[in-house]
Order: structure tokens, then C-alpha cells, then sequence
């Protein structure tokens, strides 16, 4: 298998604090790979070292054979690394459509009337296209969370870094969610790193997951065997149910 987007020992200190600790992963293509571990651990903060949010401290990130450590987020967009967002901050100020047009317009090397195109077509895989012309306001949480999926899928990325885009919607929403995740990888054959809270979403959708604690790979595996194994259970539960 080729990897897609591969991280290399990467680290990144906030002060005192290892915020992530020589984590190495490798997303491969047509892959769902789950990054999971409990609050504070470090998720969110490989998501943006990989999208290029933050610089790392030390280590590196290839996308394919060519190295994107460092390079502004807007860049690594470009090359094909389009994260979401754990907070979704879609701009108040433009359209459902908008708000996607202007990431495609950014990113997808299309001109105006392609980007709007593009952006269209993202809205209708996600199931917002009715809601395009209205603002992000009036959108429930879980139509929020569609929108920031339809505005990164506007960036046609190569692999799509999804944080926490199931956590805090209802059952059913989640299990619409799941589905639309599935889909994205199936009919736009984009590779998928996630991080995820809701278990069974990450039991369903991951055929592999790393796990991170205190900014360390502790486990990696099938999802099965990694929530049995002991320091995995240590690590979202304490000592004593280990
Ligand atoms: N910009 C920052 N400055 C200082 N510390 C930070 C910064 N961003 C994150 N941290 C700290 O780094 C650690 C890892 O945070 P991160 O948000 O990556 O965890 P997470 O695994 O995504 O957690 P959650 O499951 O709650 O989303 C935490 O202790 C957090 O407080
Ligand atoms: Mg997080």
C-alpha cells in the first residue's frame, strides 16, 4: 500500500508541555484510520500539525513522496491536506454556498464559476444543497458539522482530516454522519484520518486505529484489540480498571 500522508516522529512542545510526543503515523490510500484517546491527549493538535496549522517542533509530514512540513495551512490545502474543525467557526457573514465557495476558490485550482460549481456539488453530497442560499446561523449543530465537511470536501482534497465531526450530534444524526463518512471515502475515494470520541462510530468506520495518550502512541491495531488492550484502558479509565 502507498501511504497518502505520512507523519514522521512529530512533536510539538507548548512550553513545558509535550503536547505530542515523536507520534508517527501513515495514512494509507482509500484508508479510514482512526486517531483516538482521551480529552487533552493530543488529537487535535497532530490534526494541525498535519494540515499545517502549527509548525511542529520537530519531525516531519510527507504527503505522497514530498515533504510539506512547515508550509502554511493555505498551502498544504493546496497539495491536498484539508483538516475540519473540532469548534466549527463557519463566516457568519456569507452564505452555506459562499462558505464553501470561497475554500474552493482557495484550494481546488478552479476558477470562480468551477469553484461555485464545486462547492454545489459538495453541498448536495452532504445533504445541504437546499439550505445553500441561507446562512450558517440558521443550521442546526449536525447540518454545521455537514457544512464544515461540504466546505473542506470544496478543497477536492487527497486526504481529509476529520476532528470530532460525530461527537455531540444525536443517535440517529451520528448514525447519518457515519454513513456520509463511509461515502466520502467510498464514492470520492478520499483517504480519511479521524479522531472520534463516540466509539461505535470509530468500531464501524476504522479498519485500523493508533492511539494517543499524553501526546504518546500507546497502541495501534485493530479497533477490537486496541479497547482491550491494558494501557489503552489505563489511559481513558485510570489504573484501576486496567
Ligand atoms: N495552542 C496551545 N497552547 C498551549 N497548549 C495547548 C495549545 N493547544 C493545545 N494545548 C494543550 O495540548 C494538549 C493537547 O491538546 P489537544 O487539543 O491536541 O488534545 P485532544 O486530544 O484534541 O483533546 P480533546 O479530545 O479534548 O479534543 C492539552 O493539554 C492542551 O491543553
Ligand atoms: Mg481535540
Amino acid at each position: 500500500m502507498t501511504a497518502v500522508l505520512r507523519a514522521e516522529g512529530l512533536s510539538k512542545r507548548f512550553g513545558g508541555l509535550k503536547a505530542n510526543d515523536n507520534v508517527s503515523l501513515s495514512l494509507e490510500k482509500g484508508q479510514i484510520l482512526g486517531l483516538i484517546g482521551p480529552n487533552g491527549a493530543g488529537k487535535s493538535t497532530c490534526f494541525a500539525m498535519l494540515a499545517g496549522s502549527i509548525p511542529p517542533t520537530s519531525g516531519r509530514v510527507f504527503l505522497g513522496e514530498q515533504q510539506i512540513t512547515g508550509l502554511p495551512a493555505f498551502r498544504v490545502a493546496r497539495a491536498g491536506v484539508v483538516r475540519t474543525h473540532q469548534i466549527v467557526r463557519p463566516f457568519a457573514n456569507l452564505t452555506v454556498i459562499e462558505n464553501c465557495t470561497v475554500a474552493a476558490a482557495q484550494c481546488s485550482g478552479r476558477d470562480d464559476a468551477g469553484s461555485r460549481e464545486l462547492a454545489r456539488e459538495m453541498l448536495r453530497f452532504v445533504g445541504l444543497e437546499k439550505r445553500r442560499n441561507g446562512y450558517p446561523a440558521g443550521l442546526t449543530l449536525a447540518q454545521r458539522k455537514r457544512l464544515e465537511m461540504a466546505r473542506a470536501l470544496s478543497c477536492a482534497p487527497k486526504a481529509l482530516l476529520l476532528d470530532e465531526v460525530i461527537a455531540g450530534v444525536n443517535p440517529v444524526e451520528a448514525r447519518d454522519m457515519v454513513a456520509l463518512i463511509r461515502r466520502i471515502r467510498d464514492e470520492q475515494g478520499i483517504s480519511i484520518l479521524m479522531t472520534e470520541h463516540v466509539m461505535a462510530a470509530v468500531m464501524s468506520l476504522c479498519e485500523h486505529v493508533v492511539v494517543l495518550d499524553a501526546g504518546k502512541l500507546i497502541a495501534a491495531g485493530a479497533p477490537k484489540e486496541v479497547v482491550q488492550n491494558a494501557a489503552v484502558i489505563e489511559a481513558y479509565l485510570g489504573k484501576k480498571h486496567a
